[in-house]
């Protein structure tokens, strides 16, 4: 079947970027991608490009070229659903925070919601793609859904899980290492696969394009992220021990990914990863394990997380035993709020849990982030302390321990340390002797991301403290 009509379902950091992609590559099809929050469809839809919902490089230039054109962002979620060939389901699966499966299951009611609304709206044949990451056999759930009217319309459940990382998205999306599409084995649904396969195949060599049943491509998502973010947690646990014996993590790091057994790449110690993937992906795995009575698997995989966890709170710790065992009163800047460079995504990022640790031991914390809002920032620690059941006048108080600024150097005016959270490349090539001149003394660097010239601090006056370096 040859698709003419796609629509996509969540304008998120994979609907939106994905489907501009999409609709780039493929001038001959209509992409529409809709949303229900209208701020965020607004967003999309502003002349000034410079406003998109989503930071990403080059993202501005695809959406530029593509919007308008065929491709499309759109509040109107039923005409869209009703008009397409090919439904791409790419909405939010947190982690669960409430009932059956709370802080570890994923939340499934959005997907679940986008499934009823297509049954109901659907009146003739549909592929409908699984974009979102699932836990394993989802695919059946929503089938059962979507034949639950029995109005004879027949649905094809594809998964084409997103393996796009944030902040190389588009050059990721024009140059997967792969494409992943699970399908039934039967002549439908592998000829649902295969109108799946020729849209990817307008940029994509067949090589790119792996092709399984249902149920790998969903489970392989899932492990992907594990092994991904399982290489950070190992890297970490020894950037521990570096400290301690004098070893540099870097060298390490190095070293073992030269044997190409191993590689280089995931191998960079840090403040612990962030992001809204690894940790929920894991977290949904390891219920997963449980939930088919896997217990040694499922401890296994938790352990990814719970060094992730150990990881943020030594660097906290770090911080305060270096200045004399208390930060109460004291400031400290924080530059970087991103999980990651080259984005405007704060989910999971560790500066959130750094800062949180810090505000507990009564420090000021001074926040610059050359992407990331004021608003934001206050509005992740208040979710956080809302999770952790404190009330509204609480969390009203903490947040007088934040400032947030639009510049570095007011941030950093009159610190008594400083803080690496997020790698941005602008980091490195501030002018460190200025920043020291207007620092209390001794004046800390701790860098949680070790890209900073160690060497050219130490010779200004800094105390610096790197991840894994002794
Ligand atoms: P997001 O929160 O940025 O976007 C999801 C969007 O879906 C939101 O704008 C929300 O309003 C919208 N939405 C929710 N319910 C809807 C409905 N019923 N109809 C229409 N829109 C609805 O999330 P994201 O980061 O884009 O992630 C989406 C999925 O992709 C998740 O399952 C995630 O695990 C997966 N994924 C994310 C990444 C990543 O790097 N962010 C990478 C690969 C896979
Ligand atoms: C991840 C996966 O890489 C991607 O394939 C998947 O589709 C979604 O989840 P993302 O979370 O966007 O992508 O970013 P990623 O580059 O994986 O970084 C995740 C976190 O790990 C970041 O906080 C990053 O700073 C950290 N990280 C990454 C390290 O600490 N060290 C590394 O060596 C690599």
């Amino acid at each position: 079947m040859k698709i003419k009509n796609i629509c996509c379902l969540g304008a998120g950091y994979v609907g939106g970027p994905t489907m501009s992609v999409i609709a780039l590559k493929c001038p001959e099809i209509k992409v529409t991608v809709v949303d229900l929050n209208e701020a965020r469809i607004a967003a999309w839809n502003d002349e000034n490009l410079d406003n998109l919902p989503v930071y990403e490089p080059r993202l501005a230039e695809v959406v530029g070229e593509a919007r308008g054109r065929n491709l499309f962002f759109s509040t109107d979620v039923d005409s869209a659903i009703d008009n397409a060939d090919m439904i791409f389901i790419a909405v939010n699966t947190p982690t669960k925070t409430y009932g059956e499966g709370k802080g570890m299951a994923a939340d499934l009611k959005f997907v679940e919601l986008c499934a009823r609304q297509i049954a109901r709206i659907a009146k003739n044949d549909k592929i409908i793609v699984e974009k979102s990451t699932l836990p394993v056999r989802t695919a059946e759930t929503l089938q059962t859904i979507l034949d639950s009217t029995g109005n004879g319309v027949h649905f094809e459940v594809l998964s084409n899980p997103e393996f796009l990382a944030e902040g190389t998205a588009i050059e990721d999306l024009f140059n997967a290492d792969r494409v992943l599409i699970g399908g039934k084995q039967t002549p439908k649904g592998k000829e649902a696969i295969q109108s799946l396969v020729d849209i990817y195949a307008h940029w994509l060599t067949p090589k790119q394009i792996l092709t399984t049943n249902v149920w790998s491509s969903e489970l392989s998502k899932l492990t992907a992220n594990a092994f991904l973010a399982q290489r950070i947690s190992s890297i970490n646990a020894l950037s521990a021990l570096c400290e301690v014996t004098e070893a540099n993590v870097d060298e390490v790091a190095n070293a073992i990914g030269t044997d190409s057994r191993i590689g280089p790449k995931f191998l960079k110690a840090s403040v612990g990863f962030g992001g809204s993937c690894f940790q929920k992906d894991i977290l949904n795995l390891v219920y997963l394990c449980r939930y088919f009575n896997l217990p040694e698997v499922a401890n296994y995989w938790e352990q990814v997380i719970i060094l992730n966890d150990y990881q943020k709170y030594r660097f906290a710790k770090k911080i305060i035993s270096s200045l004399f065992n208390t930060v109460s009163g004291k400031k400290i800047a924080f530059l970087g709020w991103a999980f990651k460079k080259d984005t405007n995504d704060t989910r999971e990022s560790a500066a959130i849990y750094v800062a949180e640790h810090l505000i507990e031991d009564g420090a000021e914390i001074h926040i610059f982030d050359p992407k990331v809002s004021e608003s934001k920032i206050k509005a992740d620690m208040s979710y956080l302390w809302e999770l952790n059941g404190l009330n509204e006048q609480k969390i009203a108080l903490k947040l007088e321990q934040i400032f947030v600024y639009k510049s570095p150097e007011e941030a950093l005016n009159q610190a008594h340390a400083v803080a690496v959270l997020t790698e941005w490349d602008e980091f490195k090539y501030y002018d460190w002797e200025a920043i020291y001149s207007n620092m209390y003394k001794p004046a800390f660097v701790f860098d949680g991301r070790n890209i900073l010239d160690a060497e050219q601090l130490l010779t200004i006056g800094f105390q610096v403290k790197g991840i894994g370096k002794g």
